[in-house]
């Protein structure tokens, strides 16, 4: 079977889950951050060498402040708690999204994950935190444009590459395949750029349900998708038939 080297996962669902049992939005985030742990595991075992879920999108800052504040307790929570075992299973962790702007405290968390586990090699777990598509490509932007007036870069010789080594993905490979859970069929502003080539796998189930047979079932899809990449697939000549 074709394993995807990476798979990233629209994490999406928490507040339906919740209110399916009359609980509040924030049991299904808490219940989502452990859905998140069980999916750390399942790509490792796969086989999955990068892993990027989606966390918090720039558009989530619209929500309700509480909720907004249930969501940064539970980033910070899940760093303070979870960092020391990633370390130790050998987990490399990259955050991408805009950093300008987060507390204080946000950001010396997210750097500490980084700097940590720098040197691991196991299962790259990258989180998207404050991350939008279109704000990462037009920060790429502003930064080539700098550089260009500089006169560090010429503007004639911008390539896609090129243009890529700008986000914040740069050095990440692109996804192979985007898990969206909860019945939702929509990009919702996640790696536009990057997706361009994915294979998409859209599952019904709300975050919190998502288990590793929920992972194996979207492995055995991409495994059973034709990737083209625009070009044609060479066709075999049906036997008895002269060329
Ligand atoms: C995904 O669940 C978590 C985040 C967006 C942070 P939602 O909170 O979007 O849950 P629904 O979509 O409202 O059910
Ligand atoms: C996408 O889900 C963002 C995350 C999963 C972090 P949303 O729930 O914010 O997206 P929409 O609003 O349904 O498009
Ligand atoms: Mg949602």
């Amino acid at each position: 079977m074709t394993t995807p080297e990476h798979v990233a996962i629209i994490m999406d669902g928490n507040g339906r889950w919740a209110k399916a049992r009359g609980l509040p939005r924030v049991a299904g985030h808490r219940a989502g951050v452990e859905a998140l742990r069980k999916a750390v595991r399942a790509a490792g075992d796969a086989g999955v060498s990068w892993l990027t879920v989606y966390a918090f999108s720039s558009e989530n800052w619209s929500r309700p402040k509480t909720e907004v504040s249930d969501l940064m307790g539970l980033l910070k929570l899940f760093i303070r708690r979870d960092l020391a075992e990633l370390h130790h299973s050998g987990v490399r962790v990259r955050i991408i999204g805009e950093r300008e702007g987060l507390a204080p405290d946000i950001a010396a968390l997210l750097e500490e994950a980084e700097t940590l586990t720098a040197s691991n090699r196991a299962l790259n777990l990258v989180i998207a935190f404050n991350y939008g598509g279109r704000d990462e490509i037009v920060r790429a932007a502003r930064r080539i444009a700098e550089a260009a007036v500089k006169g560090e870069l010429d503007p004639a010789n911008l390539t896609s590459e090129g243009f890529a080594d700008f986000l914040d993905t740069s050095g990440i490979p692109d996804p192979d395949l985007v898990i969206r859970t909860s019945g939702e069929q929509r990009i919702s502003n996640f790696l536009p750029w990057q997706s361009a080539y994915s294979e998409f796998v859209f599952l019904s189930c709300f975050w919190p349900d998502f288990t590793r047979e929920h992972f194996a079932e979207s492995l055995r899809q991409y495994a059973a998708r034709e990737r083209r990449f625009g070009a044609t697939v060479a066709e075999s000549v049906p036997a008895g038939v002269a060329s």
